[in-house]
C-alpha cells in the first residue's frame, strides 16, 4: 500500500491519490499540511493579496437550491448599493492600498444592470487612475458582455462551476435551461479565451458529495488550466430547498478540515494559482481564512461592502462581519495574518502566476 508520504512525493496526484490524501487524519493529515505550506512558500512566496469585496446587489434571477437569496426566497430583503456608495467603497480599497476589489452580486441579464456595470467599471477605473485592479463576480452571461466588461476595465473574473460532477450539478440546481451545466462550462471557457484571469471554485461538503466527486473538483480545475480558486464550506440555509438535506451532512467542522485539505491539495497540484481563502471558512471558524492562507491560500477578501447592506447579502447562515464596518473588520486582520507567517502585499495586484505561465505558453 502507497503511504501518504509516498503519495505526497509523487509528480501527480490520481483520483485515488487525492481520495486517501483528503481521508487523512492526525499526523498524516499535518504531513499534507506542511508540505502545502512549504510548496506555497517555495512557489509564490508568503504574501498575501487583499480583494477588498463589494457585494452590491443581492437580486438574483436564479434559483439554485443552496443558495440564501435565491430568487424564490421571498424572506429576503432586496436591495441594490447606489453608484456613489461603490464609488465610496472602492475609494475606500484604493486609500488603504488594498490594490484590487472584486465586485460581486446576484446574477441579471438585463440591459440596465449591464449598463449599470460597464458605467461602473469605467468609473471605477477612472477614479483610481486605473490602479484598483478589478474581478468581477456576476454569473453567467453572452460573450459580448464579458467582452465588453473586460474592455472597460474587468481584468479577472470568478465563476464557481460549484461541482464539477454533472450529476451532483444537477441535483444541486433546479432542472433547466438557466442552470444548465454545459452552459456554465461554456461561459468559463469564453471568458479563459476572452483574456480575463479565470477563477472557479466550489462547495465542500454538500448533500450527495462524495469524496470522489471534490477529487474530481481538483482534477477538473488542473485540467481546465484555471488560474484561480475559491473553495468553502457548504453552510445549510433554512430558506432554501436544500436545508431538508441537513441532517445527512457532516458536521461543520469537519467540513471545514476537509476544505482545509482540498486547499492544500490543490496547492501542491498548481503551485503557481492564486487561491482564496473563503469567507464561508470564517462562519465556522473565526480564524477560519488564516488557517487557509497558513497551509496554502493566498488571497483574502475583505469585506468592505457598505454595512447596512451585510445583512441582506446572506447566501448561507452566519455570515461573519455582518455587524463591523470596514475598517473594523480589516484593523486587525494584517496581525492574524501575521500570525501565521503571512505578510499583506499592499499596494500590489497579485495577479496570478499561472495567468501569466499560461498565456505565455
Ligand atoms: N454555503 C456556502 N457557500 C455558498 N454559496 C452560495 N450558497 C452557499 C451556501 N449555502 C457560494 C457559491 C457561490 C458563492 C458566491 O457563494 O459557491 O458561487
Ligand atoms: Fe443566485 Fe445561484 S441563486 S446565482
Amino acid at each position: 500500500m502507497t503511504t501518504i508520504s509516498e503519495i505526497l512525493n509523487k509528480e501527480r496526484f490520481t483520483k485515488e491519490d487525492i481520495v486517501k490524501l483528503l481521508k487523512t487524519k492526525g499526523e498524516e493529515s499535518k504531513l499534507l499540511l506542511d508540505k502545502a505550506r512549504e510548496v506555497k512558500v517555495k512557489h509564490i512566496g508568503n504574501k498575501v493579496y487583499y480583494r477588498g469585496l463589494i457585494e452590491f446587489s443581492n437580486i438574483c434571477a436564479k434559483d439554485c437550491y443552496y443558495c440564501g437569496i435565491r430568487r424564490s426566497n421571498k424572506n429576503t430583503n432586496r436591495y441594490e448599493i447606489g453608484t456613489k456608495d461603490i464609488l465610496f467603497a472602492a475609494k475606500f480599497a484604493h486609500e488603504n492600498r488594498y490594490a484590487s476589489i472584486v465586485l460581486q452580486g446576484g446574477e441579471r441579464t438585463d440591459n440596465v444592470f449591464i449598463e449599470n456595470v460597464d458605467n461602473l467599471l469605467k468609473k471605477i477605473k477612472e477614479q483610481t487612475n486605473g490602479e484598483l485592479g478589478i474581478t468581477i463576480s456576476l454569473g453567467e452571461q453572452s460573450e459580448e458582455v464579458y467582452k465588453r466588461w473586460f474592455d472597460s476595465g474587468a481584468h479577472r473574473f470568478l465563476l464557481r462551476i460549484e461541482a464539477s460532477n454533472r450529476e451532483l450539478y444537477n441535483k444541486i440546481h433546479p432542472n433547466n435551461d438557466l442552470h444548465n451545466f454545459d452552459k456554465r462550462l461554456d461561459a468559463l471557457k469564453t471568458l479563459q479565451n476572452l483574456g480575463y484571469q479565470t477563477g472557479t471554485g466550489g462547495m465542500v461538503g454538500l448533500p450527495f458529495q462524495t469524496y470522489e466527486n471534490l477529487a474530481e473538483d481538483l482534477l477538473f480545475y488542473k485540467k481546465f488550466d484555471i488560474d484561480m480558486v475559491g473553495m468553502g464550506p457548504y453552510i445549510e440555509h433554512a430558506e432554501t430547498p436544500m436545508y431538508v438535506h441537513s441532517k445527512d451532512l457532516l458536521p461543520q467542522k469537519e467540513r471545514f478540515n476537509i476544505t482545509l485539505k482540498m486547499i492544500a491539495i490543490l496547492r501542491i497540484m498548481m503551485p503557481d494559482i492564486n487561491i482564496a481563502a473563503a469567507t464561508a471558512l470564517q462562519s465556522i471558524d473565526p480564524l477560519g481564512r488564516e488557517k487557509a492562507l497558513k497551509i496554502g491560500a493566498n488571497v483574502i477578501m475583505p469585506n468592505i461592502t457598505p454595512t447596512i447592506h451585510r445583512k441582506e447579502y446572506q447566501l448561507y447562515e452566519n455570515k461573519p462581519c455582518i455587524d463591523e464596518g470596514a475598517d473594523d473588520c480589516t484593523g486587525c486582520l494584517e496581525a492574524r495574518i501575521s500570525l501565521v507567517g503571512d505578510k499583506v502585499g499592499y499596494g500590489e495586484w497579485g495577479d496570478s502566476k499561472h495567468y501569466f505561465n499560461r498565456t505565455k505558453k
